[in-house]
């Protein structure tokens, strides 16, 4: 269930900003995450923690996943930022993310420590889910043992800023590209890497942050590009972005349409009344069960978010 979840927008809060916590709830991301890691100041972050708490507990993200952003094990906040968010909101929480994951042992530990929180305050075991940032190399090599390390596991995120750092390679990430190199190809292992890991193991895909947040056409085209390749969402750092990533990532409704018609098309000729036939003519299009497959996947997409089909498949007349 859970990792049906839309996040075709996952929007960035800092912690540190009850304004911004406040603004969030009328705003139409799919998902929000709160954050205590890169966007708050060392200093600010036991004020951080309050603000999600309160922010949490009074409430007001209906329909919207709540996610709070802790810092990483390598730090020194990591268990105070889980203890108190849970111990103050956990009832009101559905997910920690935990950035620069490197190895399956920080998504056990982070696990265990939930699995506590959650027996000593009466919480439903099990419940808050795990979102891991993969930024670095380490946690790239480690990904598919990072996807299996917890049931809790609901999601594989690129942090795109954070790996370029870490593995030197120049910022490519508001936009810029390097003559005579796409950089389309500087991402392409790292978001099929990750999307290969998310898909084996039923996690979902989630690319991150464009730093560039006025130019929306420049979002779209990165949206596109891991919209493409079959990723579920990607952040938003600002307002600005959320209606580009919740189109970039909904099917459009004529191939919503159409995946619709293919599944009934389907359904009634493998039937004994539509003939029992494993392959068949849709207009000009061949289908067969793989068609469906495809189909499966743009058709839940669009329910995921709501979508109506406009047209219905009628059956031949006999
Ligand atoms: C996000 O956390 C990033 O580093 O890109
Ligand atoms: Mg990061």
């Amino acid at each position: 269930m859970s990792s049906q979840r839309a996040r075709r927008s996952n929007l960035a809060v800092p912690g540190s900003s009850p304004k911004m916590l406040e603004k969030a709830k009328g705003l139409p991301a799919d998902q929000i995450f709160m954050d205590i890691e890169d966007a708050v100041a060392p200093i600010a972050k036991p004020d951080a923690r309050k603000n999600i708490v309160a922010a949490l507990n009074e409430g007001g993200y209906d329909g919207k996943t709540r996610t709070v952003r802790v810092n990483d094990w390598t730090t020194e906040w990591t268990y105070a930022d889980v203890i108190e968010v849970v111990e103050g909101a956990g009832a009101n929480l559905d997910c920690i993310m935990l950035p620069k994951v490197q190895t399956a042992d920080q998504v056990v530990a982070l696990d265990m420590l939930l699995t506590q929180l959650e027996k000593s305050n009466g919480l439903e075991v099990g419940r808050i889910g795990i979102e891991a940032q993969i930024e670095n190399a380490l946690g790239l090599i480690n990904v598919d043992a990072i996807a299996q390390a917890s049931p809790r596991v609901e999601t594989i995120i690129f942090g795109p800023a954070d790996f370029m750092a870490s593995i030197n390679m120049k910022s490519l990430v508001v936009g810029e590209q390097p003559p005579g190199y796409d950089v389309g190809d500087a991402y392409h292992y790292i978001l099929m890497r990750i999307l290969m890991a998310a898909r084996a193991y039923d996690k979902q895909a989630i690319d991150g942050p464009y730093l560039a947040i006025k130019d929306i056409d420049g979002y779209k085209r990165v949206a596109g590009r891991s919209a493409a390749l079959g990723f579920d969402g990607k952040w938003v750092l600002h307002p600005g972005q959320i209606d580009a990533a919740n189109e970039v990532f909904s099917p459009k409704q004529e191939d919503y349409d159409h995946a619709e018609l293919i599944l009934d098309a389907y359904d009634y000729y493998t039937s004994a009344e539509g003939g029992a036939k494993g392959a068949v003519m849709l207009g000009d299009e061949m289908i067969d069960e793989a068609s469906r497959k495809m189909a499966l996947v743009i058709s839940a997409k669009g329910r995921a978010a709501g979508m109506q089909r406009t047209k219905q498949f009628e059956k031949p007349e006999a």
